[in-house]
């Protein structure tokens, strides 16, 4: 496996399970100085009340009341955390403070999150005297309702300490004692941790008695080991690239389901860095071996996008029976038409020979999507298979579906549509159901995107089906990207985010509307255009699409500036 080649990447896991950030308060930055901008309230018996002071600069300084109304009071006893503010005093109500007058003449509107958020002359600008510090009266939660909790929270600053714990193994009293899982005898590493934490979990069995835990990994995995023990302290990791499998693999042995799911994700940036695919083939053997579902969906979902790559790689001939069984399952193929994955398919049957049985090779056959194809490659069928001498009966049956299904209305054929994913379609690129746009970030504004084809608006034509019942009848499309919100409110409408693409059809006298038992399921594959990779696919609601960001992908987008858009008609009967 190549996942050692790329370091650079690190993700931060933050599981913090369980604990929540709660206001209060008294929930000040626990060590060090104040921050800048931060309030107290001096000069009063109550908490809730004083003179308010601003800190700047490293010093704290005064408010001058010119202007001082229950708006700012409300800003200020927000900003504290307390639940509002009752009035806002003025004169030097809670007496005069030294040092400097940091702010003079403040306007709030009141639902500023700070003090010095609010407008004010500029720091230490004033014509104002102690005489003048403003004061506040906030409520203090406690008379309203007694019984108010204020959650003290420092559990950030828990975890560091724990991890110091762990690092000093002062007073450790427990041995992890890692081995190598392979016969060759290595120097065995021991790691003494602290059965107090250990007994946290209970999935590691920590009993009363005993003194020691064993671990069972591979050589190479072992400096892992101590980031993931100091883990389970601080709940806290840092996965690169090269350490994720290890990372992964430990957490599958003590059972750590979450860290499973979020190293799982990491391993989905491996994927587009191994062009002979050998890499994901292996992962998605990995994730069967661990059962860890979701890095086998990833792996799945990243080889169907990218499947044309995949079918001519080297790693197409040694692909297992399984996973050859799940890839050909899935709707989100993309593929340029379905005859090219059934002459894949054979290809990858003949060249296992006696491994597959005749009567697996026809398990796999049927899962050919014989009614999605055009009657003229179902007609080719017979002569281009190298499959159909050997399994005539079959391919008779197969193909006299794909013509029933291209030659009858629909009513005719759905109810025997029982077995349904025969009859949806794939991703399938073709010229004739596809178009692209190519996608540059510097493009310039585009003021005319009416019916015209230009570097981000294309027309085009496709069938209002893919069945000859419909071969004459065509259904015309737009496909735009739009890179400025002006080009959006142009049109109409409010782009959600940018880039934003559109696919719409446009119906006038001479384009009569589609009938009402075809509906599109349009698709938009967003391709790397140097490396060719499909990164995401994405549907159409309302018919945009929005194009994935890096935070909503939890990826980075790994071209965002120069990728490709593929519009896939793809009209289905329902
Ligand atoms: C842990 O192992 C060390 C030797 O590596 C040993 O000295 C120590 O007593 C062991 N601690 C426990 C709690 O077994
Ligand atoms: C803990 O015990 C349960 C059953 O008692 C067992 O299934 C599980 O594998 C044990 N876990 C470990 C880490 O040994
Ligand atoms: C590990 O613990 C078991 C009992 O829980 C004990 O028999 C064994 O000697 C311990 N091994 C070490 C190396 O301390
Ligand atoms: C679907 O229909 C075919 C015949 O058209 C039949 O052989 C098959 O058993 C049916 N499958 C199911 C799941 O009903
Ligand atoms: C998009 O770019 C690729 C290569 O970068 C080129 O082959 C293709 O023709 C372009 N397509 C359009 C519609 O401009
Ligand atoms: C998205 O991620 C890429 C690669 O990490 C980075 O170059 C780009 O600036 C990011 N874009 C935004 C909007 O954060």
């Amino acid at each position: 496996m190549v996942l050692c080649r790329i370091t650079s990447i690190v993700w931060p896991l933050l599981l913090f399970h369980g604990f929540t950030h709660s206001w209060g308060p008294f929930d000040r930055q626990p060590t060090g100085q104040p921050q800048e901008g931060a309030l107290r309230l001096v000069g009063s018996e109550q908490l809730s009340a004083g003179r308010v002071e601003v800190y700047h600069s490293g010093q704290w300084g005064t408010v001058c009341d010119d202007g001082w109304a229950r708006s700012h009071a409300q800003v200020v006893c927000r900003q504290l955390g307390f639940p509002g503010a009752i009035s806002a005093t003025v004169g030097g109500t809670y007496g005069e403070g030294s040092g400097p007058i940091w702010l003079d003449d403040v306007a709030c509107t009141g639902s500023e999150s700070s003090l010095s958020s609010c407008h004010f002359k500029g720091w230490g600008v004033t014509d104002c005297s102690h005489k003048e510090d403003a004061g506040v009266v906030c409520e203090s939660g406690e008379s309203a309702d007694s019984s108010q909790k204020f959650s003290l929270d420092h559990s950030l600053s828990l975890s560091d300490t724990l991890g110091i714990l762990f690092d000093s193994r002062s007073s450790c009293d427990f041995n992890i004692t890692v081995h190598d899982s392979s016969d060759e005898p290595t120097e065995e590493l021991v790691i003494c941790v602290h059965k107090l934490i250990l007994s946290l979990y209970p999935q590691l069995n920590v009993t009363e008695t005993l003194t020691n835990l064993s671990v069972e990994i591979s050589h190479r995995c072992h400096p892992q080991v101590s980031s993931f023990v100091r883990y389970l302290y601080t709940r806290k990791i840092d996965v690169t690239t090269s350490s994720a499998q290890c990372i992964h693999q430990l957490a599958y042995i003590f059972k750590f389901k979450e860290l499973l799911e979020e190293v799982g994700r990491v391993f989905s940036l491996i994927l587009p860095q191994d062009g002979t695919f050998q890499t994901q083939v292996s992962l998605y053997e990995y994730g069967v071996r661990t059962e860890d579902l979701q890095l086998q969906e990833n792996v799945l979902q990243y080889l169907s996008w990218n499947f044309e790559q995949l079918a001519v790689s080297p790693a197409w001939k040694s692909m297992s029976t399984h996973m050859m069984e799940a890839l050909l399952s899935r709707s989100d193929l993309v593929v340029r038409d379905e005859a090219y994955l059934l002459l894949k398919l054979e290809d990858w049957i003949i060249d296992k020979g006696d491994a597959i049985s005749p009567e697996r090779s026809l398990g796999f056959l049927s899962q050919i999507r014989f009614p999605m194809m055009s009657v003229e490659k179902l007609y080719d069928i017979q002569f281009t298979s190298n499959l159909y001498k050997s399994n005539e009966a079959f391919f008779q049956e197969a193909l006299l579906k794909g013509f029933e299904f291209n030659s009858l209305p629909f009513s005719t054929t759905k109810p025997h549509f029982n077995d349904t994913d025969t009859y949806l379609p794939r991703i399938y690129t073709a010229a004739l159901w596809s178009t692209v746009i190519n996608y540059t970030s510097t493009s310039n504004y585009n003021y005319n995107y009416n019916y015209y084809n230009n570097d981000r608006s294309q027309v085009f034509q496709t069938p209002v089906h893919t069945s000859v019942i419909f071969n004459e009848k065509t259904i015309n499309w737009q496909a735009q990207v739009f890179l400025y919100s002006a080009e959006c409110s142009n049109q109409g409408f409010i782009c959600p985010t940018l880039p934003t693409a559109r696919l719409r059809t446009y119906n006038n006298q001479y384009y009569p509307p589609y009938p009402n038992t075809v509906h599109y399921n349009n698709l938009l594959i967003l391709t790397c255009k140097n490396e060719n990779v499909v990164f995401h696919v994405q549907d159409f609601k309302d018919e945009k699409a929005v194009i994935p960001s890096n935070s909503s992908m939890f990826l980075p987008n790994p071209c965002p500036d120069d990728y490709t858009f593929t519009f896939v008609v793809r009209p289905e009967y329902q």
